[in-house]
């Protein structure tokens, strides 16, 4: 990291000179961590729209030329010639494996994917119509309950433990919590098999009959899992990051990111995208929905993003993706896709969308892949949860290995009641 001219700040009689920082790529930042000190006053960003929250080197976005780097690596890239896990591996040590380091990488998350017996306990505890969003915000949470030999956050190689076992873990809970809703019986990990085809088995096999994976579905799941892997420093990761930097444990870090994820603002979204075009039905109804939308009574679910004000480059892959599985499923004629396709073209035409620059994001077209491949719309925002994990832990190792690391501590504009005297309740009237 280089600085240039600092940048001055003057309050009142005060100036002040505050260090500009250059990153390897995107916008300067100006670090204000003194201004406090030297002229009592704070910053005021409550969405945190101009705020960088911390110096990472994990994934980098320039939103307006709708561009996505893991470690500097495209997303494109990765999404045609990768696999999941070995975007994990990029994304927590910071380099492509070698073949060498990949193997026990890979054996490690394997051996991992058994829950305690016990465990199971925890799944019979919540309601049968439970979300399963709810069901993972508790299990995930729970899992330091029964994981207390790698709990240590000071010690590298219980960080790396609990590293692979929440990755190797995610989907046997995501699995349950689907199998729960559903009233079929939990299906145990097999370790021939690659994370994707596991998982897909997890939630689809039953023991009645023999369950093979389709080839292209387990192509499609390892994908959108890369696609959702890590997006630098949103609400949820932002979350893991705040909840981690008070010495919390990863288990319970990744409980409060997997809360946070649900909001249907983040990744919430995929399940009321889908809600959505079910609710336009035909190609027809498009103009009437894109009314109610510049009238402001709902939003166009999918489209636009904080950070991106062009293309999601995951859209582009996730579309392409939505298009694969539809073919293999025999339904490349699906009504939905027929809609949001004819709806994206019409919305990217329209001044509303054009003015604001709201472009498609990951989530337009994730919930008719999903869902064509055989997922209930309760399961969209808990497969982002489990492929976001490895972003998270990532995100949350590069924190406390940060010698600076300080607790998060923002500060307010206060704007309530001056000190007053308190006033018996015979007295208030
Ligand atoms: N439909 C209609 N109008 C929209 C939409 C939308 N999807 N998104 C933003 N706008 C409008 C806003 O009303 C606002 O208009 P105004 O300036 O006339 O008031 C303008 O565009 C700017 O929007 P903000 O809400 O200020 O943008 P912000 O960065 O705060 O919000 C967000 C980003 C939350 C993603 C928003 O675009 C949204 O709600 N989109 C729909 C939900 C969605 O798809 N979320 C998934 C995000 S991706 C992810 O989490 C993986």
């Amino acid at each position: 990291m280089s600085q240039t001219n600092p940048a001055k700040i003057t309050l009142g009689d005060k100036t002040v000179d505050l260090p500009v920082m250059k990153g390897t790529l995107g916008p300067d930042v100006v670090d204000i961590r003194k201004l406090y000190a030297e002229t009592d006053a704070f910053t005021y960003d409550p969405g945190f729209t101009s705020t960088a929250s911390c110096e990472s080197k994990i994934t980098f976005i320039d939103g307006d030329k709708g561009v996505l780097l893991h470690r500097g690596y495209p997303i494109g890239q990765l999404a045609e010639q990768s696999s999941f896990l070995e975007t994990c591996y990029l994304l927590l040590h910071g380099e492509l494996p070698t073949a060498a380091e990949f193997e026990p990488f890979e054996t490690s998350i394997t051996r991992h994917t058994m829950l305690h017996e016990q465990f199971d306990r925890f799944f019979s505890g919540f309601r049968r119509d439970a979300h399963p969003m709810a069901i993972m915000t508790g299990a995930v949470g729970a899992l330091s309950a029964f994981y207390h030999d790698s709990l240590d956050i000071h010690d590298l190689k219980q960080r790396e433990i609990s590293a692979h076992r929440l990755i190797a873990k995610m989907p046997t809970i995501a699995a349950r919590a689907y199998k729960y809703s559903v009233g079929q019986p939990f299906v145990h990990p097999r370790n021939n098999l690659s994370y994707s085809e596991n998982f897909l088995r997890m939630c689809f096999a039953v023991p009645a009959e023999d369950y093979v994976a389709n080839p292209i579905l387990t192509k499609a799941m390892d994908r959108i899992f890369i696609l959702h892997a890590d997006h630098e420093q949103n609400a949820s990761t932002s979350t893991v990051r705040l909840a981690g930097s008070s010495g919390a444990n990863p288990f319970a870090c990744i409980a409060a990111g997997i809360a946070c994820l649900w909001g249907p603002s983040h990744g919430g979204a995929n399940e009321e995208a889908l809600n959505m075009l079910k609710e336009i039905g035909t190609p027809e109804r498009i103009p009437e929905f894109i009314e109610g939308v510049k009238a402001r009574k709902y939003k166009l679910m999918g489209f636009g993003h904080r950070v991106y004000k062009n293309y999601d480059p995951r859209a582009t892959v996730m579309k392409q993706s939505a298009d694969e599985v539809l073919e293999a499923v025999g339904d490349k004629n699906d009504p939905l896709f027929q809609v949001a396709k004819e709806l994206e073209q019409i919305a990217l035409k329209d001044e509303f969308f054009i003015e604001r620059k709201l472009y498609p994001n990951v989530d337009f077209y994730s919930g008719i892949t999903l869902s064509a491949m055989g997922f209930p719309t309760t399961m969209f925002t808990v497969l982002f949860a489990l492929a976001r994990t490895v972003g998270w832990i990532a995100q949350w190792k590069e924190m406390i290995e940060d010698p600076g690391q300080k607790i998060g501590r923002p500060r307010q504009l206060y704007t309530g009641s001056g000190p007053r005297d308190y006033v018996p309740v015979s007295q208030r009237g």
